[in-house]
């Protein structure tokens, strides 16, 4: 059934790929973003068909100018990419916790009915088990390390969306991304990073990674993200809460290599201290996913090479 949605943090690197999804499948679609990291070019091709607001969801005016029907919510404007973790702590908070206020209070006042949140990996930290289940605990390790503003923004948005949901909204569900990627996904990941680095890298045969580069990851590939997306979207539970990811689990070492590989270096990784609070596995469990009909259709190896190769 055709949908009136907005989208917030609609021209980010997954907003983007959400909105032209929705729009596939002919939804009615108005993005909201700051475009603080928002670009326009990710959803040119469908710029006449959808509505663009600029704006940021702590300002109150402007989400009640929205006058339009809405019945569903998809929030995920944030500050993504590591760095900015540490970098600016206190705006991940604000955004987090200014921003859903704002947003839910909008469901409330338009009579939204459905709204998906946007979580992370991130709030399991380094988790007790791993794979990893959405059951598993959600924790803040340190209070003082500002990486954890990012998890813990997140943590409070599920926990308060989940409780605000029980009275307010008819569907409330819960997404949480681990490592996605793809063409545009913004140079503050590790393999936009990678990438960048190998195409100047030049003679020189020195690698430096953060950590020993026995660190294991798993990533998944936009195309397959969505494909993840389409059936929490399609078939999701009220307040259940779904992993999206793979459990293709990679060490850091061999994604360095399968880009030297493809870009045709040879090089030696020298390994360096890892950031402060990062977790050294972590791998979904996507068992709760694959009940709902999803599959990776996109390995590592084959996602890399699509961005690389079509540069
Ligand atoms: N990319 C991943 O691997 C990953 C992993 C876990 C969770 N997530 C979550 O998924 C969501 C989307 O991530 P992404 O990778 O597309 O990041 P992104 O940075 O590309 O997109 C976020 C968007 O939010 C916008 N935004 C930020 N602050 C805003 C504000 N105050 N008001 C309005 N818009 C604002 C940005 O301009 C940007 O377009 C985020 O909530 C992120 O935390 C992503």
């Amino acid at each position: 059934m055709k949908k009136n949605i907005l989208v917030t943090g609609g021209s980010g690197f997954i907003g983007s790929a959400i909105v032209k999804y929705l729009i596939r499948n002919k939804h009615n679609v108005i993005v909201l973003d700051n475009n603080s990291r928002g670009r326009s070019r990710r959803i040119e091709e469908v710029k006449n068909e959808i509505k663009f607001i600029k704006g940021d969801i702590r300002n109150k005016t402007k989400l009640l100018s929205i006058h339009n029907k809405i019945d569903t919510v998809i929030h995920l404007a944030y500050v993504n990419g590591t760095k900015h973790f540490y970098k600016k702590p206190y705006e991940i908070l604000d955004i987090a916790v200014n921003g859903l206020l704002n947003i839910l209070e909008f469901c409330r006042h338009k009579k939204v009915k459905n709204f998906f949140l946007a979580s992370s990996s991130e709030v399991y930290q380094n988790p007790l088990k791993f794979p990893t289940n959405e059951m598993e605990m959600l924790k803040i390790p340190d209070i003082h390390n500002p990486r954890y503003s990012y998890g813990g923004g997140k943590i409070f948005s599920e926990l308060y969306g989940l409780h605000f949901a029980k009275k307010y909204l008819k569907k409330f569900i819960i997404f949480r991304p681990h490592n996605v990627y793809g063409k545009d996904m913004g140079n503050d990941h590790v393999i936009p990073e990678f990438i960048n680095r190998f195409k100047k890298i030049g003679k020189r045969k020195s690698f430096l990674i953060h950590g020993t580069g026995n660190e294991i990851r798993s990533f998944i590939h936009i195309d397959d993200f969505i494909s993840g997306f389409d059936k929490i979207f399609r078939k999701g539970k009220n307040t259940e809460i779904y992993n999206i990811g793979t459990s293709e689990k990679v060490k850091i070492s061999y994604l360095v290599n399968l880009i030297a590989k493809i870009y045709k270096k040879k090089i030696k990784i020298r390994k360096s201290k890892l950031l402060k609070g990062s977790p050294s596995k972590r791998c979904p469990d996507i068992k709760k996913i694959k009940k709902l009909g999803f599959n990776q259709k996109i390995s590592l190896r084959h996602g890399i090479k699509k961005i690389i190769l079509n540069d």
